[in-house]
């Protein structure tokens, strides 16, 4: 039997072995599931190569070509009766994080959360916390699916901040995936992991909502730990879900345990995702190929999708869920994993409400979801699938969204159009764009655009349909997310170690790409539901002293080094804030900021470090700008690490328990 998960894979970048392992179950080390011949950026602007021969020729390069004067246009106000995606911005306090004025955190290795002078730092929640009212207290040595069903979550990602009346607010989490290896003593493998272990982690993946206080008059944030918590909540990988949309009830999603293909159990791998304009949270399923063994053979008529989302196609153990819940062999249920690898919506506020799968917009490696308000008021929504050479898709509404409404609201991601973004470069060296681009229709709710696929299969075999139609191959598009200032869209990509020499460009111009980049696109009028754009990069990563790096014109001698941008925000004054995941310059991930438009704009500054071996996510910065939360995710993470032999102790001088952290101007 094909272990899915052996024990030393290949490192990736600076990310550790037992990261790739845990994290997406080795995906690097597998063939490029995307092995179609839709075009890479290199073959469409191969004539823009020479601009890109400038950038190398150093810091004064970027603003030969143009690509940073921007200073008059880019603080546009949002296209007519578009509002911003982040509603009820709350008053500047003058002194907000947003001011940019703390002198950078300079890169560094240390077991900490290291935060600017002027700055403080604390917990907010950790893993293991009791999250449900009577929930035990965490006892590392005696861990039981039980009591993790009623505690903080593992390894924390996306997070959202939703208000609540007073000084309190809910804190919503994603629960990406375990690293059991950290988690448990006498861990060897999933293998042979007990049915416990397996349960435990089970219960520690998915959803967190949880009621946080203000400290005083502080910008500091806690836990709420006694007396009335109504609102808290945890949903796992067995809490049941509604399926909506269009393929909710298809023939794809039916199983033996759900013959009407309309209630699909649990979440899991749950990346980024955002807040919707009716106080809901988007939460992407994104690796969730990992979960899935086969005990036996895989039914001929799935193998090809299987194979492009890389998911087991011969006998496999993954993480061997399977040994608890048998809808987990693909050998007896295939169609077990069309249920996942969809956008997850949870009603934070109404502890009772079952969360929803949306079908209709699509299903792949989900990192996040973003959404914004087109003019005519529907809805859109943009949306990365991470993995190396896949797409950037994104949804538009065919309802018009109504303010207080809460419930039809939530039913507008039922119907619309889901779309794939094809890049052109447009060979001119006017420099104001890098090129052009167009969204291409895959389907709607009535009708399939893509030859030979219906509704349902485009659905479900997104990436199948996004391959015929012809999608622009990325560098692990991550987060997608809409400038509340400004409506200007930017796409995180990671980085992508298989780009070859002759396929880089200027949209993923280096082969071989460590340190990632980020694109900046521009709808057609500034309307989100706009199906051409325009797009320029933002920021080619790394050190600044390496001269194939850009910084937005910027200064280089200036900036931060910034390595494999991840999850993103905007501050209340439209900032860009990067969380990075990998750094491959040698320290410790990070949180940065940096302005996207006047005479700073590419002024990247670091803002925060995280402890050993974690990753940054799912930054946020509150309201009133006096508090930017963080999930500080896998500490400790380092290959040969144990809890007998930790890589890290923080935050508690023990084992390594990941944690959300936020810091504010003392
Ligand atoms: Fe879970 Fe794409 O990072
Ligand atoms: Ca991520
Ligand atoms: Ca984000
Ligand atoms: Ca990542």
């Amino acid at each position: 039997m094909r272990r899915l998960l052996p024990l030393l894979p290949t490192r990736h970048g600076s990310r550790s072995r037992m990261t790739c392992l845990y994290r997406c179950a080795n995906q690097c080390d597998h063939p490029v599931p995307n092995q179609t011949s839709n075009p890479y950026f290199g073959d469409i602007v191969r004539s823009a190569l020479s601009r890109r021969a400038l950038l190398k020729g150093g810091t004064g390069g970027a603003i030969a070509l143009g690509l940073s004067g921007l200073s008059g246009t880019a603080m546009a106000a949002p296209g007519h009766g578009e509002t911003p995606h982040h509603e009820g911005r709350g008053p500047h306090q003058g002194r907000g994080v947003d001011r940019l004025d703390w002198t950078p955190v300079a890169p560094n290795t240390e077991d900490a959360v290291v935060v600017p002078d002027g700055f403080e730092q604390a917990i907010v929640v950790s893993w293991g916390d009791p999250v449900l009212p009577g929930a035990p207290e965490f006892d590392f040595d005696h861990q039981t699916a039980e009591a993790q069903e009623q505690q903080y979550g593992y390894n924390c990602d996306f997070l959202a901040i939703l208000p609540l009346k007073g000084d309190r607010a809910l804190l919503v989490s994603n629960h990406e995936y375990c690293s059991e290896q950290l988690m448990f003593r006498d861990w060897v493998d999933h293998e042979s992991a007990t049915e416990e272990q397996l349960r435990v982690s089970m219960a520690a993946h998915g959803l967190s909502v949880v009621e946080i206080e203000r400290v005083g008059r502080s910008g500091q944030w806690r836990l709420v730990r006694k007396g009335r918590r109504t609102y808290n909540r945890r949903i796992t990988a067995t809490t049941p879900f509604e399926v909506r949309g269009p393929a909710a009830g298809s023939e794809l999603l039916r199983t033996e345990a759900d013959p009407e293909g309309r209630t699909v159990l649990g979440t899991f791998n749950n990346c980024a995702g955002g807040t919707t304009p009716w106080g809901t949270t988007l939460h992407g399923e994104e690796n969730i190929h990992g979960y899935f063994g086969a005990s036996g053979p895989i039914d001929e008529a799935h193998l090809e999708s299987f194979a492009r989302y890389g998911l087991p196609t011969e006998p496999a153990v993954g993480r061997n869920w399977m040994k608890v819940d048998e809808r987990f062999d693909l050998s007896k249920h295939p169609n077990e994993a069309y249920r996942h690898g969809w956008i997850v919506e949870l009603d934070p506020y109404d502890p009772n409400s079952r969360p929803r799968k949306h079908t209709m917009l699509g299903r792949f490696k989900h990192e996040g979801a973003t959404t914004r308000i087109t003019s005519d008021r529907r809805i859109v929504v943009y949306m990365g699938d991470d993995e190396r050479f896949e797409y950037i898709y994104k949804f538009v509404s065919r309802d018009r969204y109504r303010p207080g409404d809460r419930k039809r609201n939530s039913d507008l991601l039922d119907h619309g159009t889901l779309y794939v973004a094809r890049f052109t470069g447009d060979g001119s060296n006017d420099g104001e764009y890098d090129g052009t681009g167009e969204w291409i229709p895959l389907t709607s709710d009535k009708e399939s655009y893509v030859e030979g696929m219906s509704v349902a299969e485009v659905l479900v075999h997104t990436r199948l349909a996004a391959d015929k139609a012809g999608a622009t191959k990325m560098d692990r598009p991550e987060d997608v997310e809409v400038n509340p200032k400004t409506g200007k869209v930017y796409a995180s990509c990671t980085n992508n170690s298989e780009r070859t020499e002759d396929q880089v460009d200027e949209a993923n111009p280096r082969p071989s790409n460590r340190h990632g980049h980020v694109v900046e696109l521009e709808e057609d009028g500034n309307d989100g539901a706009a199906t051409s754009f325009r797009w320029r990069l933002l920021l080619v990563c790394g050190d600044p002293e390496d001269p194939e790096t850009y910084f937005g014109g910027f200064d280089k001698s200036k900036v931060s080094p910034i390595s494999c941008p991840d999850n993103i925000a905007f501050d209340g004054s439209g900032n860009l804030w990067l969380a990075t995941d990998g750094n491959a310059l040698g320290s410790n991930d990070g949180l940065f900021a940096l302005p996207v438009s006047g005479p700073e704009r590419g002024y990247v500054k670091q803002f925060l470090t995280v402890p050993i071996g974690a990753e940054t996510c799912g930054p946020v910065i509150s309201s009133d700008q006096r508090t930017v939360f963080v999930a500080v995710q896998h500490p400790g993470e380092v290959d040969g690490a144990s809890p007998d032999d930790p890589a890290s102790v923080w935050p508690f001088g023990d084992q390594p328990r990941p944690s959300v952290a936020c810091a504010w101007r003392a």
